[in-house]
């Protein structure tokens, strides 16, 4: 029997968990050999319903273990930088959760270190994954959209996060609107040259006094000439609300959202179809399933990632651009936040 490839996943909350177990119950090359996580008494429950036998409150544990190959880095974003860069120094392959850091400075040092380490990697943008994304890039790459004038990403959530989510987060651009960033650059392959935001708070001021917008307008300029408007909302009434739509010279291509059936009622008072999938869990549990998959076969296969370090560092770039394109009220050069730091 073939020894299967040990995993330690770093940090299981929301996200750490949706990975654990699907590494569990659909890669059987693999085993979870720890878990760690600073509050172990949380999941004591959860790790004893899927046979994790070994949970700890020092990562390093994972870290210094020989025995494992891949870690999973599922812990708070201010923390991915750091244990990205020690994971690669012990010579781990490794999964980490977006973003990588939202200091440019840092994104940098923890890619030198990623490439001079020759360790696999890959980060969470999962929605590169997501069937009917995965499709539009599809159309788009073999031609049959023709030449792509304007893409439309619409992104919207179905309740402002708590307020002390929001002070941490980084702002609405880079926790949010960097899916999008990072979905801008998927389907048209091609970078961003200029940004320009508008922005605002509709929902909560509490949003406000954090700092922070709910709902914004972001263009961005793409260097091969298209446009791209993407549009973000904290909280809309019907709920999490994701679409694409790109125009070009020989087809306009969209999704719909996806939803728990396709059943409708009609009625005197008009046709009632279901609400999108409620968050982000449900819509993109696929998505999370394919890009661990994904992983997992270019770490046993040695393939290349297809979502490498260099596409952790370009959507904070765009977000840092949106930012100070809302604070100054101007479009902004990717090249004047790009350059900034160096
Ligand atoms: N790709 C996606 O769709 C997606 C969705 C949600 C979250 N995320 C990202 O995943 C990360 C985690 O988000 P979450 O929503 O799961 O947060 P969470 O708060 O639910 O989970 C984080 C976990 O990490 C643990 N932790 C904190 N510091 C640690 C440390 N030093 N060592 C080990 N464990 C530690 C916490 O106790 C907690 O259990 C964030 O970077 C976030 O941006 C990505």
């Amino acid at each position: 029997v073939k020894r299967k490839i040990k995993v330690g996943v770093i940090g299981a909350g929301r996200i750490g968990k949706i990975h654990t177990e699907n590494i569990i119950r659909y890669v059987p090359q693999a085993e979870i050999a720890a878990v760690a996580d600073i509050y172990v008494d949380r999941i004591k429950d959860w790790a004893n319903d899927f046979g994790i036998e070994k949970l700890t409150t020092d990562y390093m544990e994972i870290l210094n273990d020989d025995e494992i190959e891949i870690v999973i880095i599922c812990s708070p974003t201010d923390t991915h930088s750091k244990i990205i860069i020690e994971s690669a120094e012990v010579g781990k392959h490794i999964f980490c959760e977006k973003p990588i850091d939202l200091d440019l400075g840092k994104i940098r040092q923890t890619i030198k270190s990623i490439d001079k380490s020759g360790v696999k990697f890959q980060i969470g943008f999962n929605r590169r994954f997501d069937h009917n994304f995965k499709k539009i890039k599809e159309l788009i790459k073999n031609g049959s959209a023709g030449n792509i004038y304007l893409v439309k990403i619409t992104s919207w959530d179905p309740e402002v996060p708590p307020i002390e989510y929001v002070k941490v987060s980084g702002g609405l651009f880079l926790d949010m609107a960097i899916h999008d960033f990072d979905m801008a650059r998927f389907l048209t392959d091609s970078e961003a040259k200029e940004v320009y935001a508008v922005g605002d708070v509709f929902i909560n001021p509490a949003v406000k006094d954090a700092g922070d917008i709910d709902t914004a307008i972001v263009t961005l300029r793409l260097e091969n000439g298209a446009m791209v408007v993407i549009d973000n909302c904290r909280k809309a009434p019907h709920g999490y609300d994701q679409r694409v739509e790109v125009l070009g010279s020989k087809g306009f291509v969209f999704t719909s959202n996806d939803t728990e059936t396709t059943a409708a009622l009609g009625t005197e008072s008009g046709i009632h179809s279901e609400k999108p999938f409620y968050f982000f869990t449900q819509r993109y549990k696929d998505s999370y399933i394919n890009e661990i998959l994904t992983f997992f076969d270019a770490v046993i296969n040695n393939k290349n990632t297809p979502v490498g370090a260099v596409d952790g560092l370009r959507p904070v770039i765009m977000g840092m651009a949106a930012i100070k394109s809302l604070k100054e009220n101007r479009p902004v050069k990717i090249e004047e936040v790009e350059n900034a730091d160096l």
